[in-house]
């Protein structure tokens, strides 16, 4: 039986926390949020421990059959690293406080990074299946905020400002990786909206209109809520439909996955140099 949330939020987050500490006591220095079809850099963790979601007091459950559901502590690229093994999505019915819940606890462990992965329709016609685009800025079409409510202060301020969501230097960065290992990937503005259907032709010409590359149903709550406590980000999609006018086609849950997969090891690659960067 889940425990009732009779609890405070922050205090929610401090017991996760104690929790884990308890667990697991080594310092931790990146965290990392792994999307749709897109776990395989688990594989290049040297993995030290996991702890499955349900074991976590007040951590969300995962409910997309593609997702696991654990955090998995280790060393990538010669850092210790959190990875989340499936992550929460609104769509599934969660509010965007326990979709985010994991990034206030990973702040709290001491990561000094996020690393955020995605599945995402492409809207630039540049773009095709199975390219990667590291995200440089967003638009948030989500219905709810996760900051909305009393301010944590123990977190971060009320406003916090979203001038640079996205590590300037770290997009510069893995574009230089990029081009040093000929892998073809795009830099531009992720769009999200709740879902879970996918989007009409006219809401691919409208996305595309007011400036997005790229559509998903994730990452901007977790990058908000990064940002708002001070975290760099870093954030990459991979393209796995095609939506730019003219382009479309009907989606299917099993091409996304495959493409996923396709664009899976030059993500992996990225991610794994620009840790070793940090
Ligand atoms: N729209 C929204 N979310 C997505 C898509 C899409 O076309 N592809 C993968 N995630």
């Amino acid at each position: 039986m889940r425990q009732e949330p009779t609890i405070s939020y922050l205090d929610q987050i401090y017991h996760a926390v104690n929790d884990i500490s308890g667990k697991y006591s080594k310092p931790i220095e990146v965290g990392i949020i792994l999307g749709t079809g897109l776990g395989q850099l688990i594989q290049h963790i040297e993995i030290e421990m996991e702890i499955p979601y349900n074991e976590i007091p007040y951590f969300p459950i995962s409910t997309v059959e593609s997702h696991k559901g654990r955090l998995i502590f280790g060393k990538l690229s010669g850092k210790s690293v959190v990875a989340m093994q499936g992550r929460f999505h609104y769509y599934e019915g969660y509010s965007m406080k326990e979709v985010t819940f994991p990034v206030r606890v990973m702040k709290k462990l001491g990561v000094q990074h996020l690393f955020v992965s995605n599945a995402a329709g492409g809207l630039n016609p540049d773009f095709q299946i199975g390219q990667l685009m590291v995200i440089n800025d967003h638009i948030d079409l989500f219905p709810e905020n996760p900051l909305r409510g009393k301010n944590l202060d123990d977190f971060g301020v009320r406003f916090p400002d979203m001038s640079e969501p996205y590590a300037l230097d770290l997009v510069e960065k893995a574009m230089q990786i990029a081009k040093e290992n000929s892998l073809t990937v795009h830099q531009g503005v992720y769009a999200a909206v709740q879902g879970p259907n996918l989007e009409t032709r006219a809401e691919y010409k409208y996305l595309w209109k007011i400036g997005a590359d790229a559509i998903g149903m994730s990452t901007i709550p977790e990058v908000i809520v990064a940002r708002q406590m001070d975290l760099p980000v870093f954030a990459i999609s991979a393209i796995t439909d095609l939506c730019s006018p003219g382009n479309i086609k009907k989606v299917k849950i099993e091409e996304v996955l495959a493409a996923a997969a396709q664009a899976e090891p030059g993500m992996g690659l990225i991610i794994k140099e620009l840790i070793k960067s940090l």
